[in-house]
């Protein structure tokens, strides 16, 4: 199981790898615009901090545009950055051609079970659904993600991992996670609810009033 972050917020990054279980990041364009920062400074900022899978996308929308980008990417980014291409039909030929010369592709945007399959098909290192947005839709989301992890079940030799993103609360990666998803991105927010518990705080004030009475009575 892998947890990514889905920021370009490299400061998030820095706080969220600090917890030692962050394993790659993903990043778009408009989280791109939220930083106010460049493109490539940011990425090669957050490729600095988490030694794992940094996703950085491609803009264009033809396939010759979409490999000289990855590529173009690829040559002036740290080795760890992946290449995170649209799910069209050029995006997937776009995949074919990346991944081919051993270049790890995340097909985005997937919105339905035949896109996975065909960017899996294509040599995609990594397919993500967009969980939070098909709910927006009046869909489920997460029956999407069901679907694709029992038509993995099919082909075990599938590598392509099932990236579960669009996750817009806790129980969006607990359900991923329960359905067998490879991996979850998340933004901070999430991260930082997953490990909140008020009986996890109020158990730490309980027992270090305590403690203060133990050290009070000099029987620490
Ligand atoms: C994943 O790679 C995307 O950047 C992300 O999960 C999109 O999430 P959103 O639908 O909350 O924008």
């Amino acid at each position: 199981m892998e947890f990514f972050l889905d920021t370009a917020e490299v400061e998030e990054v820095r706080e969220i790898a600090a917890w030692g279980i962050l394993d790659g990041v993903t990043t778009n364009p408009s989280l791109i615009k939220k930083s106010g920062r460049d493109f490539k400074q940011v990425v090669s900022e957050i490729a600095e901090l988490c030694d794992g899978p940094i996703s950085a996308e491609v803009t264009s929308l033809d396939t010759d545009g979409m490999v000289r980008e990855g590529l173009e990417l690829k040559e002036t980014l740290p080795p760890n950055v992946i290449i995170k291409v649209p799910c069209t039909p050029e995006g997937l030929a776009a995949t074919k051609i990346l991944s081919d010369q051993g270049i790890g592709v995340n097909v985005t945007l997937i919105f339905n079970a035949s896109q996975a399959i065909m960017a899996a098909k294509a040599g995609a290192m990594y397919v993500s659904p967009f969980i939070g947005r098909l709910d927006d839709t009046g869909a489920d989301g997460m029956e999407l993600i069901a679907e694709i992890m029992r038509i993995w079940d099919n082909y075990p030799t599938i590598e392509t991992k099932v990236l579960a993103a669009s996750i817009r609360h806790p129980m969006h990666m607990l359900q991923a996670m329960q359905m067998g998803a490879h991996t979850a991105t998340m933004p901070t927010k999430i991260f930082r609810q997953l490990m909140k518990h008020p009986l996890t705080d109020s158990g730490i004030s309980q027992f270090l009033s305590d403690w203060a009475e133990v050290e009070a009575a000099g029987n620490a």
